[in-house]
């Protein structure tokens, strides 16, 4: 079984996060949508990695969800959301993905992280007054990303 892990990330907790779920699952691999994946066809299972800005994602991730979806569907076995404003998670699948996911798809979102000092000036004022966080902040749960990576190989 060859699994893909494909996410985009800007200011880097989204990659981590893939990264740690392909390192705990068996023959996979983590993507970013900027680079060149082939054959999506290959992969047994494919993750999607979403990181919400704005309440929404990059363009590059909704593209290539776009581009890539007839590929992605039958073999989605789950999207993983960061994001601060937790409550609203499926929400925000349900707005990126073209589709909204079969039910078996797995839906998890793993918190979120903040670092001000690597936002652009109106950004961080923007964010301080959203969620009150002015220095670097993580509530990233690893413990449900390793969990998660475990329902990938099937224990
Ligand atoms: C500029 C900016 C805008 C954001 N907008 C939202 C938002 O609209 N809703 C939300 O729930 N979280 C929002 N967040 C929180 C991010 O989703 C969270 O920080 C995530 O971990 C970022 O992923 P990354 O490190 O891979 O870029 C925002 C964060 C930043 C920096």
């Amino acid at each position: 079984m060859k699994i893909a892990v494909i996410y985009t990330s800007k200011y880097g907790s989204t990659k981590r996060v893939a990264e740690k779920i392909a390192d705990n699952c068996d023959n996979a691999f983590a993507f970013s949508t900027l680079s060149d994946i082939q054959n999506i066809e290959s992969f047994d299972k494919i993750i999607i990695g979403i990181p919400i800005y704005a309440g929404s994602t990059t363009r590059d991730m909704r593209n290539f969800l776009k581009k890539n979806w007839d590929a992605i569907k039958p073999r989605l076995f789950g999207v993983f959301v960061l994001c601060w404003d937790e409550k609203n998670y499926i929400e925000f699948i349900n707005k990126i993905l073209p589709e909204k996911p079969d039910d078996k798809v797995i839906l998890e979102c793993f918190g979120g992280e903040i670092d001000p000092e690597l936002l652009m000036e109106f950004e961080r004022k923007v964010i301080l007054e959203l969620t009150g966080v002015s220095t670097k902040t993580s509530n990233i749960r690893n413990e449900q990303v390793v969990a998660f990576a475990k329902k990938i190989m099937g224990n």
